[in-house]
């Protein structure tokens, strides 16, 4: 009997360097992830997801791995992810973890032994090292960029000192794609998703779960267009790329699930695949590979009542066809957070990031009333559901760092001309009158805090009915006592520009994308995700409400 939990969950993704620190050096930790699961509970999600706490040179955060199967002391020790796991499960609340398999960091011990090893040998086998162009070999072996900016290749000095063959990194140059194609990297992979699942996590969130197989020989690849900062934008390219969503990446998750199947307890395994469109997704999550996908198009799209319902739809249907459950989400580490995104007025690419020279950055209480209202509307929507750490304390993008605070490599891959990632991943304030606002015991943290963040601390917010902290704890909390998860959508009720609205079970929700005022439905408020004017049942611009239905 399984209850396939993950059909359902609402799972908080956990970015450890800025969720609470312990130990007071301004980097988040397990021992402060551990401390916090009460919060968390209270709150009411199923599942948290944490980014990268492995041994990593933090190159790209933690996505640049150099011991899988340990925890780097900046995060703690594998007992304090014990710990955390055992506190996390007693409060029923289940572990995913970050696995990176398209590429470990530079300084991995198979890398570095390969940059020892001659050129043909079993060591550079396990990468993806290539003679270059050119009448010395001083050309890349082909014309392929990086994710975040600059060429994919970078040439590196033989034993001998003389300049050598060339390492493919679709990311950073700390990041060596592996060549997928070598069964012992296959194998290696398995040991380490055994590693996790005999300490007892519940899954897998699988980085750049579209990228491991490459095309043969490597070909020459021009974008036709701006693919974003992960990749994807297959529809969009006349001539696919030869490294997003091959067709040999599915044999890996079906290997993998095969695994995960042998073990008790419904681990899943969820895709960081950056492909469209939806049904072409919805291949990653067939019955025998991952149990879920991240829905990108869900995530990009406007807040636009056309556009969502148009999404929503497809989504729900391009994962039914397969039978799974779609996920929803709006905000993730890798992108502008949904109250500052939802209020620009100017197209900004995914990865790109925002900062004070970007244009169009909009008005943000436009974009915080239009975030608890896209929430809200998520929150209503069957399937399994994505938070980002902080979006429940309506936390904006960060857009004033100090370009000598950036961290991200897109910032400096693109010499400043990408802000990149970093306005999203501002630690946490908990506590208005702390210093660091409570994120740690000190007044450290790895990236400066806003000095207007006091009122978006959680312990100011937890009290007030119309803080956005409440406001979430009411919509997770509803959505469960109403099976909306299971649920299923009857629309449209009525037609009216610039208004979604549709019945999930017996939960009717408007949400009016609109900025001007439209009729209140007659029925009881259950929920809304701004002030109403109940006595002249108006229904505000930028807001949704969930009233029972009749
Ligand atoms: C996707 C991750 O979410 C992102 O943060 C990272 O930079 C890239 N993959 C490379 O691992």
């Amino acid at each position: 009997m399984t209850s396939e939990w993950w059909r359902t969950a609402a799972i908080y993704q956990i970015y450890p360097r800025s969720f609470a620190d312990a130990n007071g050096d301004g980097m988040g930790d397990l021992a402060g992830i551990t401390a916090r699961l009460a919060d968390l509970a209270e709150l009411g999600i199923d599942a948290i997801w944490l980014s990268p706490f492995f041994t990593s040179p933090q190159k790209d955060a933690g996505y640049d791995v150099a011991d899988y199967c340990d925890v780097d002391p900046l995060f703690g020790t594998l007992t304090d992810f014990d710990a955390m796991v055992e506190e996390a499960h007693a409060r029923g609340i289940r572990v995913i973890v970050d696995l990176v398999p398209n590429h470990s960091s530079d300084q991995h011990d198979w890398f570095q032994a390969a940059l020892a090893a001659p050129v043909g040998s079993a060591e550079r086998a396990r990468y993806l090292f290539r003679d270059g162009r050119g009448e010395n070999g001083e050309l890349p072996p082909n014309n392929w960029e990086s994710v975040f900016g600059g060429p994919a290749w970078t040439r590196v000095t033989e034993a001998d000192g003389t300049p050598g063959q060339w390492y493919l990194h679709l990311f950073d140059s700390s990041q060596p794609d592996f060549d997928w194609t070598n069964e012992e990297v296959r194998e290696e992979f398995r040991r380490i998703l055994r590693f996790w699942l005999d300490r007892g996590v519940d899954g897998f969130r699988v980085d750049v779960a579209h990228g491991m197989i490459k095309a043969d020989g490597l070909p020459d690849w021009s974008p036709a267009a701006d693919a974003g900062s992960m990749g994807g934008g297959a529809e969009a390219e006349a001539v696919p790329a030869p490294y997003w969503g091959l067709d040999g990446v599915h044999e890996i998750y079906r290997d993998w699930r095969a695994l995960l199947d042998t073990y008790p307890g419904e681990r899943i395994l969820a895709a960081e695949a950056w492909v469209d469109p939806l049904p072409r997704v919805a291949q990653w999550v067939r019955p025998d590979e991952m149990h879920q996908a991240f829905n990108f198009a869900y995530l990009e799209t406007p807040w636009q009542s056309d556009a969502l319902r148009r999404v929503i739809d497809d989504s729900i249907a391009a994962f039914a066809a397969v039978g799974a459950p779609s996920t929803w989400v709006l905000s993730n580490h890798d992108v502008v957070r949904h109250a500052t995104r939802l209020a620009l007025t100017e197209p900004n690419p995914q990865g790109h990031g925002v900062g004070p020279r970007t244009p169009g950055l909009g008005d943000p209480a436009t974009g915080l009333r239009r975030a608890r209202a896209a929430t809200a509307l998520m929150l209503a929507l069957p399937g399994s559901a994505y938070l980002y750490q902080g979006e429940e304390l309506g936390l904006p993008e960060v857009i004033d760092l100090q370009d000598d605070a950036r961290q991200d490599p897109t910032w400096f891959r693109t010499n400043g001309e990408r802000y990149g990632r970093d306005g999203c991943r501002v630690p946490l304030p908990w506590t208005a009158s702390a210093p660091s606002y409570g994120f740690g015991p000190t007044d450290a943290a790895w990236l400066p805090q806003p000095a207007s963040w006091a009122s978006f601390a959680r312990d100011v917010q937890r009290d007030d009915p119309a803080s956005t902290l409440s406001l979430y704890r009411s919509l997770l909390a509803a959505r469960r006592a109403h099976g909306l998860a299971s649920g299923s959508l009857e629309w449209p009720l009525g037609e009216t520009p610039e208004v979604l609205s549709f019945r999930n079970g017996d939960v009717v929700v408007v949400a009016n994308t609109g900025s001007a005022p439209v009729a209140l439905p007659a029925g009881e408020v259950l929920l809304a995700s701004g002030p109403l004017d109940e006595a002249s049942a108006q229904l505000p611009g930028d807001t949704t409400v969930w009233l029972r239905a009749a």
